[in-house]
């Protein structure tokens, strides 16, 4: 028997992962009518708003991907049950943070709004659903999801639903979101309904090729997510690790990372050292697993996944101490640009940035900061950091407020040159291109000297820092 074709989508969650997601699979598919719905009513708005480049998510091409299908057979909405009892399918993309109390705080992932989804999906669905888990959650998630949907089929409400359950976790990495959804590696659905299976395999199959779509069991599915994330998280500490050693040894660890990643069984992807990974997924993923290691009795498992997180905290709090002891051993006062706060280039998202710990670091020591950032706007700074702004300092008549008695402080500077105006030290801290093209020359005698360059993303040209008569530290560089 082969499965009836999916005529109408909805997904709830409608953040970095559920909104491209969509509007992708709408784009490519004209025929199917994809509503993407969110609690959020601010969210929905930003993303029917009629100027592109106000959508809540930043990415590269969405813009394009949305104006092309949003009003044909893409739509955003605050109606959850409509949107569900239409629905054949049912995504579920919402957030599954780190719990902050209870059992399992600070490395379970709460699962409140997964839970109330799938209640939700319970209440409101209609004939057959396939409900799909887009989040990535703990291994087995899908069996209290599907104890609340079965328990549903039988409610005796008079409207007749069936369910079947299915495990699809998301691959795509923020700024790159659009090509990897157009152009997945593999897409992974578990399940054990081969029906539903199908069903989802042939929406996927208008353009992804067949062979790239595996097929797995439930817990399969949902442990190859969080392994893939504890995978590549475990390269970043591991090249960063390297990188250390690569300051005291005078190795370089961009050489080193050349040539490991040209064998071929290592390969040259995930090898860049930097400030840390950030994102909403990485440390959350593994700490997940640490919890589940733990709680199946396999506590030696646990401590090796948790010094992956354990290294990458420890990276962003040693780049803050390198700041602090080559401006001879003290910021307070001092005026330090910190280029970049998204957790990468190409985003807006901040969610563990490695900039918050390092800037919250530097305004610990009394340092006043002006940040840089192309995408994330002050506000979200603001609540990353747990500081208002201040108001910019003028740079002749010296310090005010708060950073007289030595606090630190912070503004958003909208422009590079006015951010370098009088500071000691540039620090960066995202790869945005833009960096990469900085006249030093003419941005040198902002500075006060001796002034130096925090490269924590390796993106400037050594010889133009140094010939414009800046100190440069590199991440992983060591003096040979
Ligand atoms: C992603 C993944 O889906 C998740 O598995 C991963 O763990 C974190 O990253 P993401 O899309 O990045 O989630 O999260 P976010 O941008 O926070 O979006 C989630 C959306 O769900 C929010 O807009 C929120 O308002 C919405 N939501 C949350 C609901 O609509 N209903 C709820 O009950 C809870
Ligand atoms: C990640 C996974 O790549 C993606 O498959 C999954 O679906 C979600 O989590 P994302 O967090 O969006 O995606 O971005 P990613 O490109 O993986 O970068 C994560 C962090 O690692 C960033 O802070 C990035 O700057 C850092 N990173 C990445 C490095 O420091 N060095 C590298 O070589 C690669």
């Amino acid at each position: 028997m082969t499965a009836a074709p999916i005529t109408s989508i909805c997904c709830i969650g409608a953040g970095y992962v559920g909104g491209p997601t969509m509007a992708v699979i709408a784009d490519q598919c004209p025929d199917v009518r994809v509503t993407v719905v969110d609690i959020n009513q601010t969210r929905i708005d930003a993303w029917n708003d009629d100027d592109l480049s106000k959508l809540p998510v930043y990415e590269p091409g969405l813009d394009a991907v949305v104006g092309r299908a949003r009003g044909r057979n893409l739509f955003f909405s605050t109606a959850v049950d409509e949107a569900i009892a239409a629905a054949d399918m049912v995504f579920i993309s919402v957030n599954t943070p780190t719990k902050t109390k209870g059992l399992g705080a600070g490395q379970a992932s709460d699962l409140r709004w997964v839970e109330a989804c799938a209640r939700q999906v319970a209440k409101s669905a209609t004939g057959h659903t396939i409900v799909v888990e887009k989040s990535t959650l703990p291994v087995r998630t899908a069996e209290a999801v599907k104890a609340i949907l079965f328990a549903s089929e039988q409610s005796g409400d008079g409207v007749q639903r069936s369910f079947a359950m299915l495990s699809n976790p998301e691959f795509l990495a923020e700024g790159t979101a659009i090509p990897d959804l157009e152009l997945p590696d593999r897409v992974l659905i578990g399940g054990e309904n081969p029906e539903a299976i199908d069903a989802l395999a042939s929406l996927y199959g208008r353009w992804v090729p067949q062979e790239r779509i595996l097929r797995t069991n439930l817990w399969s599915s949902e442990l190859s997510k969080l392994t893939a994330n504890a995978f590549l998280a475990q390269r970043i500490s591991s090249i960063n690790s390297v990188g250390a050693l690569c300051e005291v040894t005078g190795a370089d660890v961009r050489e080193v990372a050349k040539a490991i990643g040209t064998d071929s069984r290592i390969g040259p992807k995930f090898l860049q050292a930097g400030p840390g990974f950030g994102g909403s997924c990485f440390q959350k993923d593994i700490l997940n697993l640490v919890y589940l290691c733990r709680h199946f009795g396999l506590p030696d498992v646990a401590d090796y996944w948790e010094s992956v997180v354990h290294l990458n905290s420890w990276q962003q709090h040693r780049i803050a101490r390198t700041v602090v002891q080559k401006l001879f051993g003290t910021v307070t006062g001092k005026r330090l640009a910190v280029l970049g706060f998204a957790f990468k280039a190409d985003t807006n998202d901040t969610r563990e940035a490695p900039a918050i710990r390092i800037a919250k670091d530097l305004l610990e020591e009394g340092a006043q900061l002006a940040i840089h950032d192309p995408k994330v706007n002050a506000d979200q700074i603001a609540r990353d950091l747990q500081l208002p702004a201040s108001t910019e300092p003028d740079v002749e008549s010296g310090p005010k407020g708060a950073a007289l008695s030595g606090e630190g402080t912070w503004w958003p500077s909208e422009n590079i040159a006015s951010a370098l105006k009088g500071a000691d030290a540039v620090i960066i801290l995202t790869e945005w291109n833009h960096y990469r093209e900085l006249d030093w020359t003419a941005l040198a005698p902002l500075m006060r000297q001796p002034a130096w360059v925090f490269d924590a993303r390796s993106v400037v040209t050594p010889a133009d820092v140094q010939s414009a008569g800046l100190r440069l530290w590199r991440v992983g560089e060591g003096q040979p």
